[in-house]
């Protein structure tokens, strides 16, 4: 498998065979950090990481996982670059072209991170944007394989805004990797766009997967996995918190939602997660609307069945993964040591 040079913008981009291959490679990338071994290929390579919305989880992993494999970062906060205000995409990928060896780009519109990578000559990777998260469901997919064995034929159902970038994403990826995928919300809206549900149901077919849209509880029944995001995204006005509050409690992940899944279901949240009132935000909500716990219970997300901080370790493993593949390089291992 070669991924040399090749940008990582969205799984739309990838066949089945490459995105096995990519968890596959993170499975033993862990595997080497956990041995403690030191796996150092890219000693010297320079990478920007270009955040236009914040994170905790992708940037930790662009970073350590940059580090791991011996690499340097840059890292440009959301206001600590010229890019789209003073100074066009175009001209920014030619600039970063000069230095880097890769780009990072967590931002607004697909079409940013798009024309970032044309117009590169460096690979760059999408640490998210409003329409996918693709590093997200490499973890997330690696995560099902650790917990439940493999993702083929597993039943995923997703509960809530599900037209956004971690809705889109898990139904690219279940229709690649013949899952079956259920978006479960209270009306048309909250499901991803008819186009991107079209191309995922052609994927679907050729994978053995399929596609569904539910505004039923019911659609719980038997699922393998229970995932949900929040319900406001980063870069949505404040004001959407009441509509979003009203029409998607609801769909809440709870026990006796969960209850209805499989007894071997496990709970996936790309996080953060409003759980709790541990936050500025959800204590602002909750004196504004009473609610003291949205998109998932503190019990379903405390519970056994929960793995969301599993998730959130994978994120580095999967990170660093996509970064030593699209740099040309692989681990060549035996007998347990990495050479
Ligand atoms: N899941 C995720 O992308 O988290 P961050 O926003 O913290 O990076
Ligand atoms: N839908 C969320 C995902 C965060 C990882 C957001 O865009 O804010």
């Amino acid at each position: 498998m070669n991924l040399k040079g090749r940008d990582f913008l969205t799984l739309c981009d990838f066949t089945a065979e490459e995105i096995e291959y990519l968890i596959e490679l993170s499975a033993t990338l862990k595997k080497i950090k956990k041995s403690g071994q030191i796996w150092e290929p890219l000693k010297g390579k320079q990478i920007a990481l270009i955040f236009e919305k914040t994170s905790t989880r992708t940037r930790c992993a662009f970073e350590v996982a940059a580090h791991d494999l011996g690499m340097h970062t840059t890292y440009l906060d959301p206001s600590g670059s010229q890019i789209g205000k003073k100074e066009s995409i175009a001209d920014t990928a030619k600039v970063l072209t000069t230095m880097f060896d890769g780009i990072e780009y967590r931002g607004f519109g697909q079409e940013i991170v798009q024309e970032l990578a044309d117009c590169a000559d460096v690979p760059v990777w999408n640490g998210l944007t409003n329409e996918f998260h693709p590093t997200q469901l490499l973890a997330d997919m690696l995560t099902i394989k650790e917990k439940l064995g493999s993702v083929k034929g597993k039943k995923i159902v997703y509960f809530g805004d599900a037209r956004y970038n971690m809705g889109n994403s898990w139904m690219v990826a279940a229709s690649k990797m013949g899952m079956h995928f259920t978006a479960c919300a209270p009306d048309d809206k909250y499901f991803p766009e008819e186009e991107l549900q079209e191309k995922c149901r052609a994927w679907a077919r050729e994978s053995g997967g399929s596609i569904n849209m539910s505004k039923d509880l019911s659609a719980a029944d038997g699922a393998d996995v229970v995932y949900t995001d929040v319900w406001v995204s980063m870069g949505e006005p404040y004001e959407k918190w009441e509509a979003r509050i009203r029409e998607l409690m609801p769909y809440q992940v709870n026990a006796s939602l969960m209850a209805r899944a499989k007894e071997s279901a496990i709970f996936m949240h790309c996080l953060p997660s409003f759980h709790d009132l541990n936050t500025g935000i959800a204590k602002e909500l909750h004196e504004r609307f009473g609610v003291t716990e949205l998109e998932v219970t503190d019990e379903v997300f405390r519970s056994e069945q929960s793995v969301v901080f599993e998730e959130a370790e994978n994120r580095m493993h999967t990170i660093k993964a996509v970064m030593a593949a699209t740099l040309g390089e692989e681990p060549c291992i035996v007998q347990g040591t990495v050479i």
